[in-house]
């Protein structure tokens, strides 16, 4: 979803004749417009690109359209491990089309059509290939719908570890960054294209099927029940998830917003039951330090597998390994997947080499909320980590990590001392106001390293860009920040 997209494409389907707007194609000429506009028998009908051009992951996402919304329909039969589903996926060309990409891993594609039409498709590794009937005008909605089915299977990623759809003894669990989603629909799969989701997963009688956003109803037929979740803030696609099995709920209100939480019935009720509960108090704190909470919904969920040794900021709803709190309650934990909720989510990447903007002020969040909560000073955490800190941390620049070291302890940490050297910088009134500043301005949509320190310079009136630059890329320990 592209602000400066849908607003292009409503002033052009406004200029084009009502009959003429979904006439599109490549082998019957139409005119657009008779007044010297491109008609189609000028039109170059290409693919789409394959990848969405993110210099670190190429094969991440496609190009040639913008999705605005996902609608997800499965049935998960844990005795079997099939999935079964349904993907509606609205989108807007923008390049005229003679086939697109989604993302897909895994998994069969029954049947395919655009604007109702059948279209053919075929697969290239994780790549569908969708060619419709006629080619797709740029600027013009369409609406493709897939039919598929199959035993999802998680990604291979050694690098990065856990990615996508991982079946459990009562149930399953999709998760992963940066990719996950293509392992159980199909998916423009790169957090530039975000989108708004609606998912109904029916699961045997018995299980809860979690996902993001506001509980949007449940109903049960034949021995299944069917689970409603609906998101409707712009979301990054890595940011979805599923979780299928047998938990403990919590379901309140707060601030006029649903709040769903959801703890694994294999811990013992107790620390990840507390810590989440706190989920509304952190999120109030942070509100005082960031601004309006960004969404409409409010949750956790407590999983507990081998495989996840992890918490996941899954949009408005994290989901949490239950080995955070093995040692007792944990809201510190809680403090970081939130402050993503503003951080990463609602202000997303526009790529990945940009992940210290999600991480770096995620831990900066834990930093201050420790304080709040009584403990360490925000400062002298800082300077516990700038005197004790690896050499690895001093050797990697978060502000281009590498795939390999995409969530390595620089990118948190000396993420974490970037934001904290900015506010030494420029002192705690302009710093809360950059943040707050850079949470409102990019609200709902995506954001990139340079925009924040052109906002940071904009509001300080410093010139910070040897600063930003020094601590996001020096492969040695930058000098102790000084007020300026
Ligand atoms: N972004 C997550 C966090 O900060 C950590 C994470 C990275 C992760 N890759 C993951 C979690 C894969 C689950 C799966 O909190
Ligand atoms: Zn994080």
């Amino acid at each position: 979803m592209s602000r400066r997209l849908l607003r292009a494409s409503t002033a052009l389907v406004l200029t084009i004749p009502l009959g003429l707007a979904a006439c599109g194609s490549s082998d019957e000429p139409v005119p657009i417009s008779a007044s010297g506009a491109p008609t189609s028998s000028s039109r170059q009908f290409r693919p789409g690109a394959p990848g969405a051009g993110d210099p670190y992951f190429p094969t991440y996402g496609n190009g040639g359209y913008d999705v605005g919304h996902y609608r997800v329909k499965v049935r998960y039969d844990p005795a079997t491990d099939r999935l079964t589903g349904t993907a509606t996926v609205r989108a807007a060309a923008t390049q005229d089309l003679s086939a697109f990409n989604l993302d897909l891993a895994g998994l069969t594609v029954r049947s395919v059509t655009v604007d109702g039409a059948p279209a053919k498709h075929a697969r290239t590794g994780n790549e569908l290939v969708v060619t419709p009937a006629r080619g797709l005008v740029s600027g013009n909605g369409f609406v493709a719908e897939i039919a598929y089915e199959g035993v999802p299977e998680p990604l291979a990623n050694e690098v990065l570890g856990v990615g996508g759809f991982l079946h459990t003894d009562t149930g399953a669990i999709a998760l992963g960054q940066p990719e996950s989603a293509s392992t159980w629909f199909p998916v423009n799969d790169h957090p530039s294209d975000k989108a708004t989701y609606d998912f109904e997963v029916a699961v045997p009688d018995g299980l809860t099927a979690v996902s993001n956003g506001v509980p949007a109803g449940k109903a049960g037929s034949g021995g299944w029940t069917t689970w409603k979740w609906a998101e409707r803030n712009p979301m990054a696609s890595y940011l979805s998830t599923l979780v299928i099995g047998k938990f403990r709920l919590t379901q309140g209100e707060h601030k006029g917003r649903p709040v769903f939480h959801a703890v694994t019935t294999e811990v013992a009720e107790g620390a990840p039951d507390r810590s989440i509960a706190r989920t509304t108090e952190v999120a109030d704190y942070l509100e005082g330090v960031f601004g309006p909470y960004p969404f409409a919904a409010y949750g956790g969920v407590v999983v507990s597998d081998s495989r996840i040794r992890y918490a996941l900021e899954t949009q408005s709803r994290p989901v949490y390994s239950a080995g955070f709190f093995r040692g007792g309650d944990n809201t510190g934990v809680v403090a970081h997947e939130l402050a993503h909720q503003w951080f990463g989510n609602s202000v997303a990447l526009a790529r990945w080499q940009d992940i210290w903007l999600n991480e770096g002020l995620a831990t900066y969040a834990e930093w201050l909320w420790a304080e709040h909560d009584g403990e360490r000073t925000a400062q002298a955490e800082f300077d516990a980590r700038y005197a004790g800190s690896p050499a690895r941390v001093w050797r990697t620049p978060p502000g281009d990590p590498g795939v390999e070291n995409l969530f390595s302890e620089s990118v948190y940490q000396r993420g974490a001392m970037t934001v904290h050297a900015l506010r030494v910088t420029v002192g705690d009134s302009a710093f809360f106001e950059i943040l707050k500043a850079w949470a409102s301005q990019k609200r709902d949509d995506n954001g990139t390293t340079a925009e924040f320190v052109a906002l940071s310079e904009r509001i300080s009136g410093k010139k910070l860009a040897p600063l930003f630059d020094t601590w996001l890329t020096s492969t040695t320990r930058p000098d102790r920040p000084t007020p300026r």
